[in-house]
């Protein structure tokens, strides 16, 4: 998928250009021209990022009793990748038009170039993908790694050592939020097809039985489906898709996919991963990965169920399915629970130091929910354009005071979708929001 074939780029291309504005997402590296495939999250992108990690592990791991978390290490012995068969396996087919030298992945290409318009492809050969890195001071004597081209292998060489130290018992699941590096033949469309990207996943052990497995992969699908759906994305631009030809590691594969402006993207995927990861670390490490089954005095490798969601992805997402264009103004409609700000407090004349005076003290009011954190503060302007401005950037309430909240120690707020505005006593302004928001 590339920037060429996107049916209609006119919303994607609003976002990017939102996003680098209000501070969501820079180029990477920009002032030297940037580097492909990388991007930056500024500070209102960090606080939604943060957002949506919360989000998964809030209803992930603090929503299972049976499941962990863990956060391994980016780099790993190159052995892992042998075993997981990333080394042998993870490529993509690659193409180089014969004219303009451009390359491609011949899976999205027709019968010739779009770059140079019309030069003919080489055959395709596989690509991989992995990001080769050394480690070591001595030249020559370096070790050659990679920064993992997924997140799942951290969890599995830690099957033991989370078994060990919690006792957990089948059916378990470890959960997971990192850094990814692929080096991908075409990065493209903003943030979709990064070199670096986050993954958020959820590696579920299950005994090895096919049907009872299948039936928890189909709980899992509902599950993070839901997930979405009650962060805010219209369930009308979801689907699943499953996957006619599996990864090396897959016995069934679905994904999750979005409807981006008419053109169907994958968000998620999830994975029966069979016992593949355990049975091959085994193979390879020569240690033990078996579980001992105490009620039935069995021993076997489990079988894993997994979710895999790109973060970036979702962001990318959650935005494109929060921007709206409203008559004289453009709304981010982001779930306040996904929102980098929950507030926005604004004395009505910022010349006015009575008022600035006790719109500073809602202010801090507000900042002492942990919930509504962070809260902006904005006396720039007249107040339609500080409206305007936590509007696009989807602030869910903003809160006015003005001369009557000098009587009444009362307050404005405004509902950022509805436009309504109500009164709320200052006393009461913190927990108000705050029922709104979690
Ligand atoms: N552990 C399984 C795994 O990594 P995957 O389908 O290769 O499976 C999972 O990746 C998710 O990671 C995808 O559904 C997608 O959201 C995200 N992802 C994959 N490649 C990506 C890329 N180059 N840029 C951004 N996100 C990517």
């Amino acid at each position: 998928m590339t920037t060429r074939q996107r049916s209609s780029p006119d919303k994607l291309e609003k976002i990017v250009s939102l996003a680098k504005r209000r501070g969501f997402i820079y180029p990477g590296s920009e002032i030297y021209g940037g580097l492909a495939g990388t991007w930056d999250y500024g500070p209102l992108g960090a606080e939604l990022k943060r957002n949506v990690k919360n989000e998964f592990w809030k209803n992930i791991v603090y929503g299972h009793e049976n499941i962990v978390g863990v956060d391994a290490a980016i780099m790993m012995n190159p052995r892992v990748w042998e075993a997981s068969g990333h080394l042998k396996s993870f490529s993509d087919p690659l193409v180089e038009c014969k004219k303009c030298h451009h390359r491609f992945r011949a899976d999205e290409m027709g019968k010739t170039c779009p770059d140079c318009g019309g030069g003919e492809f080489t055959k395709p050969k596989q690509f991989n993908l992995m990001v080769e890195t050394y480690l070591g001071v001595v030249e020559g004597e370096k070790l050659k790694t990679y920064l993992r081209g997924e997140i799942t292998q951290g969890v599995h060489v830690n099957f033991k050592n989370v078994l060990d130290s919690t006792r957990i018992k089948l059916p378990f699941g470890v959960a997971q939020i990192g850094k990814t590096f692929r080096n991908e033949i075409t990065p493209g469309d903003f943030t979709f097809r990064s070199r670096e990207f986050e993954q958020m996943e959820l590696q579920y052990y299950v005994r090895p039985d096919k049907n009872e497995s299948m039936k928890i992969l189909e709980y899992w699908k509902e599950e993070r489906m839901k997930w979405y759906e009650n962060l805010g994305i219209n369930r009308k631009n979801l689907r699943f898709k499953m996957h006619e030809k599996l990864a090396h590691y897959a016995q069934a594969a679905f994904d999750i996919e979005y409807d981006a402006d008419g053109d169907w993207k994958e968000m998620e995927g999830i994975h029966h991963r069979g016992d593949w990861d355990l049975r091959r670390h085994q193979e390879f490490s020569k240690q033990d990965l078996t579980y001992f089954d105490e009620e039935t005095k069995e021993r076997f490798l489990p079988f894993v169920i997994e979710t895999s969601g790109g973060l970036d992805r979702a962001i990318l997402f959650f935005l494109m399915d929060a921007y709206a264009e409203e008559k004289d103004r453009i709304i981010l409609k982001l779930h306040p629970k996904l929102a980098p700000y929950k507030a926005a407090v604004f004395p009505l004349l910022a010349n006015k130091p009575e008022l600035v005076k006790l719109a500073r003290e809602a202010y801090s009011l507000l900042t002492t929910h942990y919930s509504l954190l962070p809260v902006a503060w904005d006396d720039r302007g007249n107040i339609g354009k500080r409206y305007y401005s936590q509007d696009e950037i989807g602030t869910p309430y903003c809160v006015t005071v003005d001369f009557d909240s000098l009587e009444k120690n009362d307050v404005t707020v405004r509902n950022r979708d509805s436009m309504k505005q109500e009164r709320i006593s200052i006393e009461k302004l913190g927990d108000y929001l705050n029922k709104k928001i979690v």
